[in-house]
């Protein structure tokens, strides 16, 4: 196990003092934006209580920003395009304002050829740190703050595990905990290992230290998160993921806990078993598939075939015959044929999975898919993705109207974003749930409440206490 020493964590705290007293008394403001998945989102969180600490008080509004973080991701070319131009924005507020600072971090900028990009293109850019490089947030702002220097650190890719960082959670009711680190799977397609190491997993003890915490904060949901969380302690050995699981289950307390993602190759019958035997753990399972084809499957390294998946999803069912079931897909993998590609949609029809995330596949640097021969034709790709999600659209419809009548246990999380005479909340399937805000709706806010699903939409429920 690689943790990072207690000394140098002291360090870190040593520099956000020095930062809190260079800082101190001005007012000075930090605004995050984070994109890609939730592991993003949680070092989104540890970067923002750094912050904190350092003398600065959040803003949502990034021209009041005198810090600004830009937390990238790097699994599709989208989503590094739209961090590349949202930095690229924020070049005119330096203009206004001097003394903004500016960092970029996350997985985009941990390759090589992103961070020497920003170096050379993006002067304005203070400082860049790659994902292993995140515990050094403070050191690198002091020296910025101290010198007018840029920094850039990128290496050390494999990071070491930093416990006991600073956090300020986004929201008091839910909270992710990551157990792990890294990924050891190299599909062809993702760049994940690149960017994010090997696999690490945390001590059980910090991890049982953390959940306690939030347990005792009143944090009712729980998402354990890692890039392939189900191979929890499989480097350490300390106890598998399903231990942990069960262990977490067996807290007093009243929460719920999820974890994602997990691959299909250790999604093994102990853990499903220990899903089903607890109250505390969601009916749910995010499982990607990736794609419904046998030969697909192994151009893209994924160690399982449909038959295997579907075994696992059968246990699945048979042990909790209401499981919801999600997916990852991808459409449009490298020499991809129009029948393989049926047979992802026949694997949509016999699995019916509650949703799906579908994603057109997009060529990564350093990895093998990238240089496969075939690449598929964007438009290609699109007529795929409509298909999939014709096909999907319709099953997920179907799965929510079976809902309608039923009496199911909600997550009171706030205002809908979209309506504000309504809130939302999630079931424990993890599917939205709208209902009208009363008094006694708002009096439920942060807490499980029972709902009558009255009406069903493809990605959403609705209903009434
Ligand atoms: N192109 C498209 N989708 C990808 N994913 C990972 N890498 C790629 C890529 N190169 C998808 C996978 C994964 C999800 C998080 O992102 O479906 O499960
Ligand atoms: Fe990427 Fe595969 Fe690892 Fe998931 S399991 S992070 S898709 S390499």
């Amino acid at each position: 196990m690689k943790t990072v020493s207690n000394e140098e964590i002291q360090k870190q705290y040593a520099f956000m003092r020095e930062a809190a007293e260079l800082n101190s008394g001005k007012g000075l403001r930090f605004f995050v934006r984070t994109f890609g998945c939730q592991q993003n989102e949680a070092d989104s969180e540890r970067i923002a209580g750094m912050c904190r600490e350092m003398g600065y008080s959040p803003t949502e509004d990034e021209k009041n920003a005198d810090l600004i973080v830009v937390n990238t991701c790097a699994v599709r070319e989208h989503a590094e395009l739209r961090a590349l131009s949202i930095t690229g924005q924020f070049k005119h507020l330096k203009e206004k304002n001097p003394a903004l600072i500016i960092a970029v971090c996350g997985c985009m900028v941990t390759q090589e050829h992103r961070a020497n990009a920003i170096k050379n293109s993006y002067p304005y850019v203070d400082l860049l740190f790659g994902t292993g490089m995140l515990y050094r947030f403070p050191e690198l702002l002091v020296g910025c703050l101290k010198e007018h220097r840029r920094r850039f650190m990128i290496d050390e890719t494999e990071g070491n595990i930093a416990e006991g960082l600073p956090v300020l959670r986004e929201s008091k009711i839910k909270a992710w905990v990551s157990v792990m680190y890294g990924c050891n799977n190299f599909c062809t397609y993702c760049v994940v290992p690149y960017v994010r190491g090997r696999e690490r997993s945390r001590r059980r003890e910090d991890i049982l230290a953390e959940v306690r915490g939030l347990i005792a904060d009143g944090c009712r949901e729980i998402t354990l998160l890692g890039q392939n969380v189900n191979s929890y302690g499989k480097d350490s050995g300390d106890c598998d993921f399903a231990d942990l699981v069960s262990e977490i289950c067996s807290l007093d307390g009243d929460f719920i806990l999820r974890f994602m993602t997990s691959h299909p190759k250790d999604a093994s019958r102990k853990l499903i078993d220990v899903m089903a035997d607890s109250k505390k753990c969601a009916k749910q399972f995010h499982l990607p598939l990736q794609s419904g084809s046998a030969r697909v499957l192994k151009a893209m390294n994924r160690r399982y075939t449909p038959e295997s998946y579907l075994e696992v999803v059968g246990y699945m069912r048979e042990r909790m015959p209401d499981i919801a079931i999600s997916s990852d897909i991808i459409v449009g993998f490298p020499g991809e044929t129009d029948e393989e590609f049926g047979e992802t949609l026949d694997m949509l029809e016999r699995v019916r999975f509650d949703m799906i995330y579908s994603f057109i596949y997009s060529p990564r640097k350093l990895t093998p898919a990238a240089e496969m021969d075939c690449q598929i034709s964007p438009e290609v790709k699109s007529q795929r993705m409509e298909r999939l999600l014709e096909v999907q659209n319709a099953i997920s419809l179907e799965k929510n109207q079976a809902a309608v009548g039923a009496v199911q246990r909600v997550l009171i999380e706030g205002e809908s974003r979209s309506d504000p005479t309504m809130l939302t909340g999630r079931n424990d399937a993890n599917k939205l749930v709208h209902i009208p805000r009363s008094p006694l709706s708002e009096s439920k806010i942060g807490e499980f409440a029972e709902v009558k699903i009255t009406r069903a939409e493809t990605f959403a429920l609705f209903g009434e206490l």
